[in-house]
């Protein structure tokens, strides 16, 4: 038997208080013209001091959840996607499981940067193709704030909080919408480029881990600039052409929202206009492995992606990871 995934539907939510870079020039030598002209943003969310990774997670499956057919007693798996969840362990996706009172499935975290909601993807997908689950909860929630160095303004302001979700289910002959194909990547010699130093067994949390803020996100952002756009067009060409597309059969591009200038970047070398690409940079920032299903979930409330478009989700992260999704939503 030969099973398809589908999106059965998507939801999205960013905490409330909202910081503009006008607030950041208050907290480090910055301006808002080198942000807009750097990176593309404006506003970012925040979370409040009380608020984790499932309080974000929660709303988002909820909206995802609501707005589909899909009722919670079928949800069969949970991956959640995040590099800054409530715990180490357990797993956020637990986490999550028992505040929507559900159990008797798996649940468990992909650690993959910004690339996390990407690999999650393809996981719910293996685990629908495979015929041993039918309706996954994929959650990508980032709060990179809380591991935010403060002090350093090559990466502070570059970070927002957000959390978005899809459902992956088996899909019916009947339905249109099907995941037609993913590649996700690799190259853990890069992984210094982009790490949270502190807090795991290599570097257990000490006082002076603390004062040496080992626990924030030490990031070689133009080593990794490099990188994104010749990864994201890499799986992005190889995934379209051994499906036998062309960029000109894409109805809309998702790109990780890390920088203005590499999705521009991405855009103009896959020779995709902009106006095919989904960006909402300026009022969200980076939000890790949120940025994706935050984009797509916003372009379809606002009626920019309808049911039947092709669409091309790519994004390259921490790891170094990379990969790209297609899929006719
Ligand atoms: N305000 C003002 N000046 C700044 C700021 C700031 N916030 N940050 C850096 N600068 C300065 C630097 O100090 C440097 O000054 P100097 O020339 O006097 O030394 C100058 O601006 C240029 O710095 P660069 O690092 O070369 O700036 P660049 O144009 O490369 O932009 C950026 C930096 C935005 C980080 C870019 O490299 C980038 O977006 N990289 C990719 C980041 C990324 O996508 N990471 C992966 C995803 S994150 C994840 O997986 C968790």
């Amino acid at each position: 038997m030969i099973y398809h995934a589908k999106f059965s539907a998507f939801g999205s939510y960013a905490p409330k208080k909202i910081v503009n870079n006008f607030d950041l020039e208050k907290i480090v030598d910055t301006s808002d013209e080198w942000i807009r002209t750097r990176t593309g943003m404006f506003e970012r969310h925040y979370t409040a001091p009380d608020e984790a990774a499932s309080d974000l997670a929660i709303v988002a499956a909820t909206r995802a959840i609501e707005s589909s057919e899909v009722k919670y007693k079928d949800i069969d798996l949970i991956v959640c996607a995040t590099i800054s969840g409530d715990h180490p362990f357990p797993s956020t996706a637990c986490v999550v499981q028992n505040r929507l009172g559900l159990k008797g499935f798996p649940a468990f975290d992909v650690s993959a940067g910004c690339t996390g909601f990407i690999y999650a993807l393809e996981t719910a997908k293996q685990f629908v193709e495979n015929g041993s689950r039918q309706n996954v909860l994929v959650l990508g929630v980032d709060i990179l704030t809380k591991i935010t160095n403060w002090q350093d303004r090559n990466t502070c302001v570059l970070f927002g909080d957000g959390a978005g979700a899809a459902i992956v289910s088996r899909a019916t002959s009947s339905d249109i919408s099907r995941i037609i194909d993913t590649i996700i990547d690799a190259d853990g010699s890069q992984g210094e480029l982009l790490i949270q130093h502190a807090g795991g067994s290599r570097m257990p949390a000490s006082h002076e881990t603390v004062d040496k803020n080992l626990h924030t996100v030490y990031m070689e952002g133009n080593k990794i600039y490099k990188n994104a756009i010749k990864s994201m067009y890499a799986s992005s060409t190889e995934v379209l052409r051994r499906n036998n597309l062309s960029t000109t059969d894409v109805d809309w591009v998702i790109p990780h929202q890390a920088n203005l200038r590499i999705i521009e970047g991405l855009a103009d070398k896959m020779k995709v206009p902009m106006n095919k690409v989904i960006v909402n940079i300026e009022k969200y920032g980076n939000t890790s492995s949120a940025t994706i299903p935050l984009a797509l979930d916003e372009a379809i409330r606002n009626k920019k992606v309808r049911r039947g478009d092709i669409i091309l989700l790519t994004s390259f992260g921490a790891g170094l990871t990379w990969g790209s999704i297609l899929a006719r939503y």
